[in-house]
């Protein structure tokens, strides 16, 4: 079972800081597609500063987003430890300017904000000499070009001893991550599709990740055994089954990026957030901060705004579940937990009034959440002697609209009831 934290959490902060930052390329990637060689990606390790680093300020400004938890990239697929590590000189403590356990800054000013802790590792490590020594599955491809030197051995032959040195590494970081830093009460896992389940060790390995806190929460990415999903980039149409957080980039890059102007706006930000929380899901929003730590002025002007909006709405996001079906009201729409009032979100300026279908129940009030303007409705159609309720026309103007996405709420009578059918032919009157 997922801990309700989790779920009512709503919103966290997804953080890529690494030194992919020194040139603003894409994180790890870069190399790998050979975009740019190992060894120039590696000279990112003398740029790195953190000079401007401040975990209170990312706190303060995660806090002020609305935000129940954040998740930092401990570990890319490159394999930079942003924490202090025995296992491995490859560390921003070791091999960069800013000789600092980012990690343990990081969580410690979490904590004394009450954000939960979330720790992003990629499982893969695209610079341990002892991780390309197996392939995918174990099946040795059988066009050997195609193999990627990073990932696998290029000439076919599989070492399995290395592999099990390579979990070991991986175990004794993985420790370091959960057990040096307080509580971690959420693992971010990348990268589980290079290898199978049982590659991974699978589900031994879960069980020894549980061992450091049994209500640690980890994501899917964990070759099948992870607790909940994590749909990206693309916001789903239909529900992920269960728990589920759509992880997205407030432009189009993880990272931090100078050359990518594409953000999106606040009010698309707020409506892809109510679009998650409609559907029963978080929204994991990504920044990248610059390699000296600080945040761009757009990035964190899209969380405050976010914020900003949370907070006016507070009532329609936290305590709530997944609304109704768009059928029945095309913006997306929470439940309160007592299933007795429905918040709707609206998106655009009405011309006239908004049209909710489907409702049974008999209304108590309808307001706007963030005036408290109440509204008057009508309610045209229906064959209440058949249980067919008809349409509900509340009389939302452009004026009492906020300026981002708006929210009536809708108190009921009784615990919501929506009607599902196919009509009928009225055989009485
Ligand atoms: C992808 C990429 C990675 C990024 C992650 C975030 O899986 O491998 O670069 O960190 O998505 O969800």
């Amino acid at each position: 079972m997922i801990p309700e934290w989790f779920s009512n959490a709503k919103l966290g902060i997804f953080i890529h800081y690494g030194i992919y930052a020194v040139n603003g390329i894409a994180e790890s990637w870069s190399f790998y597609n050979g975009r740019i060689s190992y060894e120039d990606y590696m000279k990112q390790l003398n740029g790195f500063t953190a000079s401007k680093f401040d975990a209170e300020k990312w706190a303060d400004l995660i806090e002020k987003s609305g935000a129940k938890y954040a998740v930092l990239t401990t570990k890319h697929h490159d394999g930079v430890a942003l924490f202090d590590t025995k296992y491995s000189d490859l560390s921003v403590m070791k091999k960069t300017p800013a000789k600092r356990d980012i990690v343990k800054e990081y969580a410690q000013a979490l904590r004394e904000h009450n954000i939960r802790v979330g720790m992003y590792y990629s499982l893969i490590d695209w610079s341990h000499p002892d991780y390309p020594s197996v392939y995918t599955d174990g099946k040795v491809p059988e066009d050997l070009s195609t193999v990627n030197r990073f990932s696998s051995p290029t000439d076919g032959v599989q070492d399995e001893e290395t592999w099990k040195k390579f979990l070991e590494f991986n175990n004794h970081q993985l420790a370091e991550v959960l057990g040096n830093y307080g509580k971690v009460d959420l693992l971010w896992f990348d990268g589980d599709w290079e290898r199978s389940a049982e590659q991974w060790g699978l589900p031994e390995f879960k069980d020894y990740l549980k061992s450091f806190n049994p209500e640690l929460i980890i994501n899917s990415r964990l070759a099948g055994h992870g607790d909940y999903k994590t749909p990206e980039q693309g916001l789903p149409i239909t529900r992920p089954e269960g728990a589920w957080e759509f992880c997205t980039t407030v432009n189009d890059s993880w990272g931090w990026q100078a050359r990518d102007t594409h953000y999106k706006s606040l009010n698309q930000i707020i409506r892809m957030f109510t679009d998650c929380i409609s559907m029963g899901g978080n929204l994991l929003l990504d920044i990248g901060p610059k390699e000296d730590g600080s945040i761009d002025e757009r990035q964190e002007a899209l969380l405050l705004g976010l914020g900003k909006w949370i907070h006016t709405h507070e009532e329609a996001v936290f305590g709530t579940k997944e609304g109704i079906m768009t059928r029945y009201w095309t913006g997306g729409s929470t439940i309160s937990e007592d299933n007795k009032t429905l918040y709707l979100f609206v998106h655009d300026n009405p011309k006239e009034s908004i049209c909710l279908k489907g409702l049974c129940n008999k209304i108590k009030k309808i307001t706007v959440l963030h005036s408290g303007k109440e509204l008057t409705y009508d309610i045209l159609g229906g064959v209440p002697w058949f249980n067919i309720p008809g349409a509900t026309w509340i009389n939302l103007t452009a004026q009492d609209c906020h300026e981002n996405v708006t929210v009536v709420k809708i108190e009921l009578e009784g615990e919501i009831e929506m009607y599902g059918g196919s009509g009928a032919v009225v055989t009485h009157n």
